[in-house]
C-alpha cells in the first residue's frame, strides 16, 4: 500500500491520528485546527520560505515575551481575534458592562490606593484628571468591596515597562469601591498611542499598510465576590482612531465624556488639583455568578510566570 499519495491523504491522515483524543473539548478543537490549518496551507500554496519566515516571526515573538511583555496577545489582538473570542465568550446579559480586549501590557502587583489616589504620579505636566462612578449590580444595587485595577499608557504613548526604568510601577493602582459602590481615581487625561513598534506584530502591520494606533484609553479589569469580573476600558469620545483602533475594541457602551473645567470645585479642590482639569464619569455594572471562575487574573499570573523563566 503506498502511504499519503497526495497533500489530503497527510490531512486524513493527521485528522485520523487525533480522533482518539480522550478529551471531548480537545479532540474538536483539534480536530477543527487541524482542518482549517490544513486547508489555509493549501488554498494559499505555502512555499517553504514562507514557511520558515513563520517560524521566524513566531520564534521572534516568543523571545519578545517577558513578565512584562506578551507579543502573541499583540498578534492576537491586531488579527482581531481577541475581540471574536471576547465577544463569544462574554455574552452579556443586558446592561451590563461590555468587555474589551485585555492587551499586553497589564502587570501583576499594582500598588492597592485610596479613594483619589493618583495613579500618575510621576506625570506633573499632563492634565489632571477625575475618573469616578459606581460599581453596581444589573439591578442598580451597590456593590461594595469590588476591586478595580487600573492601567493605563503614560503621556509619552509608552507604558511604564517600554519606558526607562521598567520595572518601576506608573500609571497602575487597585481601587476598592465603597459601601454604596463609589470609586474615584486621579489620573492624567488619556492619549492615543500606537502599538509597539519593535516588533514583528508591527512590522505585519506595516507590511499590510495598516496604521499601529490605539484610541486614548483608561483599562479595568473590575472584580467582586459573587460577580463576574469584567476586563474592559474606557475610550474618549473625541478621539480621531475610534472608528480604526489597531486592535478592533471600541463598543459604543464604554465610549466616555472627558469633561474640561476651567474653574475648581470641591472635590478636586480636596485633592488639590488646580483647574484646568478633566473629570469623567463611568458606572460598571457586573453580572452576578453562583460558581468562582478562572479569570484573567489567573492566566495573567501563569503567563507572567512563564514570562519570567530564566
Ligand atoms: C493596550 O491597550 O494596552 C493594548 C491592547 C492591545 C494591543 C496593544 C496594546
Ligand atoms: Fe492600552
Amino acid at each position: 500500500m503506498r502511504r499519503n499519495k497526495n497533500e489530503d491523504d497527510i490531512t486524513a491522515e493527521v485528522l485520523a491520528r487525533f480522533s482518539a483524543t480522550p478529551d471531548p473539548r480537545l479532540r474538536q478543537v483539534m480536530l477543527s485546527l487541524i482542518g482549517h490549518l490544513h486547508a489555509f496551507v493549501k488554498e494559499v500554496e505555502l512555499t517553504e520560505a514562507e514557511w520558515f519566515q513563520a517560524i521566524e516571526i513566531l520564534t521572534e515573538a516568543g523571545k519578545m515575551c517577558s513578565d512584562k511583555r506578551q507579543e502573541f496577545i499583540l498578534f492576537s489582538d491586531t488579527l482581531g481575534v481577541s475581540m471574536v473570542v471576547d465577544l463569544l465568550d462574554h455574552r452579556k446579559p443586558e446592561g451590563a458592562t461590555e468587555s474589551t480586549v485585555f492587551g499586553p501590557f497589564h502587570r501583576l502587583g499594582a500598588p492597592e490606593m485610596p479613594a483619589g489616589g493618583n495613579i500618575a504620579h510621576r506625570d506633573a505636566t499632563a492634565v489632571p484628571t477625575l475618573v469616578s462612578g459606581r460599581v453596581l449590580d444589573l439591578e442598580g444595587r451597590p456593590v461594595a468591596g469590588a476591586v478595580l485595577d487600573v492601567w493605563q499608557a503614560q503621556t509619552n504613548g509608552l507604558y511604564d515597562a517600554q519606558d526607562v526604568n521598567p520595572d518601576a510601577l506608573h500609571m497602575r493602582g487597585k481601587f476598592t469601591s465603597d459601601s454604596e459602590g463609589r470609586y474615584l481615581i486621579r489620573t492624567v487625561l488619556p492619549v492615543n498611542y500606537p502599538i509597539p513598534s519593535d516588533g514583528p506584530v508591527c512590522a505585519m502591520l506595516k507590511a499590510a499598510g495598516r496604521h499601529p494606533w490605539r484610541p486614548a484609553h483608561i483599562h479595568f479589569v473590575v472584580s467582586a465576590d459573587g460577580y463576574e469580573p469584567v476586563t474592559t476600558h474606557i475610550f474618549d469620545r473625541t478621539d480621531p482612531y475610534l472608528a480604526s483602533d489597531a486592535v478592533f475594541a471600541v463598543k459604543d457602551s464604554l465610549i466616555c465624556d472627558f469633561v474640561r473645567h476651567e474653574a475648581g470645585e470641591p472635590q478636586a479642590t480636596r485633592l488639590g488639583i488646580a483647574p484646568p482639569y478633566c473629570t469623567t464619569e463611568f458606572d460598571f455594572r457586573l453580572t452576578p455568578s453562583s460558581t468562582a471562575q478562572a479569570t484573567v487574573m489567573d492566566a495573567q499570573r501563569r503567563l507572567a510566570a512563564l514570562g519570567t523563566r530564566a
